[in-house]
């Protein structure tokens, strides 16, 4: 008789036919931090910290100690540095450009992966500029903002960075920041595109950590529907055909079928992100003891990787790295 639990019967056998292998060099730490000197319990994410760049040098030793190979990088800047232009985004002596150098200085061998959107930067809080049109509606600029967006990938790229990720979702911008790139001889730094980024309720704990909200509308103008999935395919096309070298899928979790596509479409590698409302449904239900935090933490990893994902960017990433140690 065919008895598919034979493979089942024992942890080696398990071991053996097992497809899908969780390590810590799978993982991407999302890193957040600001100007004081204070590290900052983040309120909307019990369990992260916006970090001193001091302690973020100090983390990010950490996590790359447990075999984490890259952090990406978000900052919280000052109030009184927001702007309309979000010209602070490609200051070369601003917040990003610093603990780049900081990190790159303390580790080498760390990969630095910096996100390139105005939203931190830009007074309205979107990812873009924006206009009010002759209705009073607000417009975001599509190719105005990507003019900007060059100069922020370039200005990251000079301070050390290896990656550029633009989460902008702004049409176009992928080809454009590997032109600037190129033209200031940046060749060598990488693109890791946010291809299919929807227009997610989970992003509201992220939000909060950063205080970057948009104070006026939404993003659903350039964020996917969340109700799409061949649309995804179509991103995938165009940012492969842009020059991206890595494609990303975020939220990852209620996203899997999207990542199974997009790695069906493209020879790239893919990433996945799980996001600070992933993190924050998993985190209260195991504070108030209703999943088991290992197990269920390990599982959402696995299944994101299972569905196609190569990298995982998670703020699990070195909670998952340690229990993988020890298993
Ligand atoms: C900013 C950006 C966001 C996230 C990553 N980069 C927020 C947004 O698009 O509104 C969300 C990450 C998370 O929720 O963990 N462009």
């Amino acid at each position: 008789m065919i008895r598919p639990r034979r493979n089942r019967r024992s942890p080696a056998i398990r071991s053996l036919v097992r497809e899908t292998q969780l390590s810590p060099s799978d993982f991407i730490l999302p890193m957040f931090f600001h100007e004081d000197d204070e590290d900052t319990p983040i309120a909307s994410m019990p369990g992260v910290t916006r970090w001193s760049i001091p302690s973020l040098v100090r983390e990010a030793g950490k996590a790359h100690a447990l075999g984490i190979p890259a952090v990406v990088l978000f900052p919280k800047i000052d109030e009184a540095l927001k702007s309309p232009e979000a010209d602070e985004c490609a200051n070369d002596e601003g917040l990003v450009p610093r603990a780049i150098r900081a990190l790159k200085a303390a580790h080498p061998s760390l990969c630095v992966i910096t996100d390139v959107a105005l939203d931190p930067y830009n007074s309205d809080g979107h990812d873009g500029l924006v206009r009010r049109d002759a209705r009073g509606e607000l417009v975001i600029l599509n190719d105005e903002t990507i003019d900007v967006l060059r100069q922020q990938a370039v200005c990251h790229a000079r301070a050390g960075a290896d990656l550029v990720a633009p989460s902008d979702m702004m049409d176009g911008r992928v080809s454009s920041i590997r032109e600037a790139l190129d033209d200031e001889d940046f060749s060598e730094v990488g693109i890791m595109s946010y291809t299919a980024k929807y227009a997610s309720a989970l992003y509201g704990p992220f939000r909060g950590a950063l205080d970057s909200a948009p104070k006026e509308g939404d993003k659903k103008t350039y964020q996917m529907d969340p109700a799409n999935a061949r649309e995804a395919v179509r991103e995938t096309l165009l940012d492969e055909a842009e020059g991206a070298d890595i494609l990303m899928v975020k939220p990852a979790g209620l996203y899997l079928d999207v990542i199974a596509r997009v790695r069906e479409t493209t020879t790239l590698p893919v990433a996945a992100y799980q996001v600070s409302g992933e993190y924050l449904m998993i985190q209260s239900a195991c504070a108030a003891g209703w999943l088991d935090h290992r197990s269920v933490v390990l599982e959402s990893l696995t299944a994101i990787k299972r569905a196609g994902a190569s990298m995982i960017l998670t703020y699990f990433a070195a909670q998952a790295a340690a229990w993988l140690r020890e298993e």
